[in-house]
């Protein structure tokens, strides 16, 4: 029969057999930030529009097309959240996190949504792991941010992993660059496609993100913020790199990375893979050093990073999922009920065990067995007696079931 639903396009479900090589990036994550002393937050996924229209950028592609908006019951805007650093920095702000010791280190990891053209690697409902130092302008915490993302994805395996590193100054410094951008453009507004035309008073440096072919051709020979860095900035670039290189980590110079987000001050960088097609992005970030203030909070330099995770699970590839059962119980029908209490028994030993719940006849549960990989069956038999059979082997050997749950955790042991 054929389905009368279908996830909304763009989206897509997790199932059961995706969800241990998902979980493997969860722990390693996790575990990544314990150990640079992060804490983890989870912010609501929706906010109020205004939020992210301030935080993102009013000049956005996110904000201008891909925000998934919609009023409540009582009138009031609201947007499923389609990145996480403006709603950290409210919750900074709205939990007075100034007054703890700085910097605060979060992240979190979840779902978010952005209407884009659904493609290999791009969904509507796509999910990220967010890094975020919030309370300190050093360069180290810069450094120490992209060591973290470029460690886990080795420690991941991801292939073919590079890394973009450039600076997009100050604010002040970054308005009389604009200036000399805009002129710039302006000079060749012939060659420009339409949307980068329209967006050279309010945003010109979209433009060095531009798949328009003339865009492009102009962009190769515009000036670069990187040649416009005042002198303060640049000391801060030279001390971000260095402790880039210091730490081993290999990255390419680049003045044309500009993000798609607004919010960016002085570093940015951006992991990509080149086992991905179109799009490579893995990740990025960059320092966001007036984004806390302008969301009402007080002046705090911050700096961060998201990654994709079905982009790190596509670089990836295919990975098989190991079997995790410890055991399967096989029972006739008169043992139904012991099986399951020897199961409940062995899993609160914390073993691995399944049984069958569908009424097969035991050719049948033994094929089940198979079926799901356990490592090992215990078949019971009608006068209360019992076996061990491994899996593989076909080795079979009799079984004391006064201690099951006993048995099954020595047999996992070996
Ligand atoms: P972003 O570059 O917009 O940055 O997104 C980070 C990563 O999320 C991308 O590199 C990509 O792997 C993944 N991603 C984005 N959009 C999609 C999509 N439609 N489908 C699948 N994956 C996607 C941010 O979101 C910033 N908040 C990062 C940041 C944190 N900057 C400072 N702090």
């Amino acid at each position: 029969m054929a389905a009368k639903f279908k996830a909304p396009r763009g989206t897509f479900d997790v199932l059961p057999s995706d969800s241990q090589a998902r979980a493997r990036v969860y722990v390693a994550a996790a575990m990544a930030f314990e150990r640079a002393g992060y804490g983890r937050i989870e912010t609501p996924v929706f906010e109020e529009t205004e939020l992210f229209a301030r935080g993102v950028g009013e000049s956005t592609d996110i904000v201008q097309k891909e925000m998934f908006t919609f009023e409540d019951q009582g009138g009031r805007s609201l947007t499923l959240r389609p990145e996480a650093t403006a709603s950290i920095c409210r919750a900074y702000a709205e939990h007075g996190m100034h007054k703890l010791p700085q910097p605060v280190k979060l992240w979190c990891w979840g779902p978010f949504f952005r209407h884009e053209r659904p493609q290999s690697g791009r969904y509507r409902q796509f999910h990220q792991i967010d890094s975020e130092v919030i309370g300190t302008d050093s360069p180290l915490a810069d450094a120490e941010s992209i060591i973290l993302l470029s460690d886990l994805l080795s420690e991941l395996g991801v292939p073919g992993v590079r890394l973009r590193l450039g600076s997009l100054g100050s604010h002040e410094s970054r308005k009389a660059y604009r200036d000399d951008l805009r002129a710039y453009l302006r000079q060749h507004e012939a060659s420009l496609s339409e949307d980068v035309r329209s967006r050279i008073d309010s945003n010109p440096l979209r433009a060095f993100d531009s798949d328009h072919e003339g865009t492009q051709g102009v962009m190769e020979d515009a000036p670069t913020m990187l040649d416009h860095l005042d002198a303060a900035d640049a000391e801060h670039f030279e001390a971000v790199k260095r402790a880039v290189s210091d730490a081993g980590v290999e990255y390419q110079l680049d003045g044309t990375l500009v993000r798609g987000l607004d919010y960016y001050t002085r570093t940015v960088f951006e992991f990509t893979s080149d086992a991905l097609g179109a799009q490579s992005a893995l990740g990025g970030g960059g320092r966001y050093d007036g984004l806390v203030a302008e969301l009402g909070g007080p002046e705090t330099p911050a700096v961060g990073w998201a990654a994709g995770i079905e982009r790190i699970l596509l670089a990836l590839g295919e990975t098989e999922d190991e079997p995790s059962l410890d055991a399967f119980i096989v029972a006739p029908e008169s043992q139904r009920d012991r099986a399951l209490g020897l199961a409940t028994e062995a899993r609160r030993a914390g073993a691995c065990v399944d049984l069958d719940l569908a009424g097969r006849s035991e050719k049948g549960q033994m094929k089940q067995a198979d079926r799901t990989g356990a490592k090992r069956a215990v078949i019971l038999a009608e006068d209360g007696s019992a076996k061990i059979r491994d899996m593989a082997t076909g080795e079979e050997r009799p079984l004391d079931t006064s201690d099951v749950a006993a048995e099954i955790q020595r047999e996992r042991g070996k």
